[in-house]
């Protein structure tokens, strides 16, 4: 049987390519700051995003993490959209390791606009906490991978600044972002303090995030990830991968952004599913409410046949292109939908 894995853009396995890079990496100690080629990747990192400085991290979630602890303090606000990835899929992080409040703004297709964000920055009074950050999640993970124009974009870094708070932006997708775009990544984060970008997601490495931002910023963003064990040794290993992982897996992503419109204009011809709409990146969100199967039914099915995906709610499936999907896979997996669906 076909294995179709359509879970998650973080199932890609190294290629042999990424492999040799790892396997021959040379490497030091990196908390003494020698490790010559995790130091080649955050400046590697630091030169793409246009940021004086990053940080190489083991997650994303570290990274975001370090942008909170080094751009905040206990007890105040950090303003989100609603659905944004930190307030729903790390597990509690802000409160749990930095005591922030944490604020959700609904926005359509997760794009937030500077309006509602300037309504949302609260008056700096005696009885309120203090709003210090803006995090924008680009290109928007539960919102089906939706894609910020480049002037929305920038006016929530502009309208963050004068109202003097700092602006991040979540780019775990940064790439697809520039890719679906048009925008190079440097242009996207231009007015944003810091950065978060993942190596795991669109560029097919086995892991490692990053955090690109001001020298000081990065800086105290390194002490927090020492004292929260993220202090790794040889992190050149890993480094390698991903030095490769941006030189020869970039440019492809946009191959991803094409199977997953295939598959939304194939599962579309489906009685009862509903692929959101547009399909801009990488992620297909599909609404199974008309269908006799709910999106548990689905799942189960799909993953008897080898078809595998998210449940994303009761109603929703979650579908991700990514590295090691290729054209014969999207047609799989749109023939065991069918034989599903009966049609
Ligand atoms: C938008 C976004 N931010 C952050 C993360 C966290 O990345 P990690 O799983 O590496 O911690 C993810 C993971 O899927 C994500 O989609």
């Amino acid at each position: 049987m076909k294995h179709v894995d359509l879970r998650s853009d973080t199932v890609t396995r190294p290629t042999p390519g990424m492999r040799h890079a790892i396997a021959n990496a040379e490497v030091d100690d990196d908390c003494y700051g020698t490790d010559p080629t995790a130091n080649a990747l955050e400046a590697r990192i630091a030169s793409l995003l246009g940021k004086e400085a990053a940080i190489f991290t083991l997650t994303g979630t570290m990274a975001n993490n370090l942008a909170i602890g080094a751009q905040s303090r206990s007890g105040d606000e950090i303003l989100y959209e609603a659905k944004a990835h930190p307030i729903n899929y790390e597990a509690g992080a802000p409160s749990a390791f930095f005591s922030v409040q944490t604020t959700g703004i609904q926005a359509e297709r997760g794009l937030l606009k500077a309006e509602d964000v300037n309504a949302h920055i609260r008056l700096k009074t005696l009885h309120q906490p203090d709003t210090v950050l803006l995090s924008v999640e680009n290109t928007h993970n539960a919102h089906g991978g939706s894609v910020y124009p480049l002037e929305q974009l920038h006016s929530l870094a502009h309208v963050a600044h004068e109202r003097k708070i700092r602006a991040h932006m979540d780019g775990a997708r940064l790439w697809n972002a520039a890719a679906a775009g048009g925008h190079s990544e440097k242009t996207l984060c231009e007015p944003f303090d810091t950065v978060s970008v993942c190596f795991s997601k669109g560029l097919g490495a086995p892991m490692g995030s990053a955090l690109a931002g001001d020298s000081a910023t990065i800086q105290r963003a390194r002490k927090i990830r020492r004292r929260m064990g993220g202090g790794w040794r040889q992190a050149g290993i890993l480094a390698a991968g991903v030095l490769y992982a941006l030189e020869h897996h970039r440019e492809r992503i946009i191959e991803d952004h094409r199977r997953a419109t295939r598959l939304s204009t194939e599962l579309a011809q489906i009685h009862g599913l509903v692929p959101m709409t547009p399909c801009e990146t990488n992620i297909l969100m599909v609404d199974t409410h008309d269908s006799p199967l709910t999106a548990f039914e689905w799942n189960t099915r799909l993953t008897e046949r080898g078809v595998l995906q998210n449940v994303f709610s009761a109603t929703r499936l979650r579908l991700v292109t990514h590295l090691d999907i290729d054209d014969e896979s999207i047609d799989y997996a749109v023939s065991i939908f069918r034989e599903i669906a009966g049609t």
